[in-house]
């Protein structure tokens, strides 16, 4: 188990109520976890940075209608099969079809997957969301 410590911060006033505001629209109960949350967030951005191996979502929304379009996007995926760990499919309605697909590897690799599926006649959108594996962040 980690060891909770303690320290004081000095802020201006003027930042500490942007904060405090701030913590309040996003429904924090305390200073102390909005600042931890902060701190994990900018160390999680230099995970990336650095290239080390990240988690993530791929969500994708495109028409199915469109010619070879479902192929195109299978091939793509087989082509990143090291990263690619889970497929979901949602048919959203008639026409469109949303895919979420779970990576996981180097941040440069999930972003060139993200780019060449986006980059298909037929993709309406396409996101990567990256998180971290965890295993450096407490
Ligand atoms: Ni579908």
């Amino acid at each position: 188990m980690t060891k909770l410590v303690r320290f004081g911060v000095s802020l201006d006033n003027g930042l500490l109520k942007q904060f405090d505001l701030l913590i309040k629209e996003k429904n924090y109960t305390c200073r102390s976890e909005a600042l931890r949350d902060l701190i994990r967030e900018v160390l999680i951005k230099k995970e990336w940075q650095m290239g080390k191996e990240i988690a993530g979502a791929i969500t994708l929304i495109y028409d199915h209608h469109k010619r070879e379009l479902v192929n195109k996007l299978t091939d793509i995926q087989h082509d990143f099969g090291n990263i690619t760990i889970s497929l979901q499919h949602v048919h959203l309605d008639h026409d469109n079809c949303l895919e979420i697909i779970a990576v996981k590897g180097p941040p440069r690799e999930a972003q060139r997957l993200v780019d060449t599926l986006r980059s298909v006649k037929g993709v309406k959108h396409g996101a990567l969301t990256m998180t971290t594996t965890g295993k450096d962040v407490d």
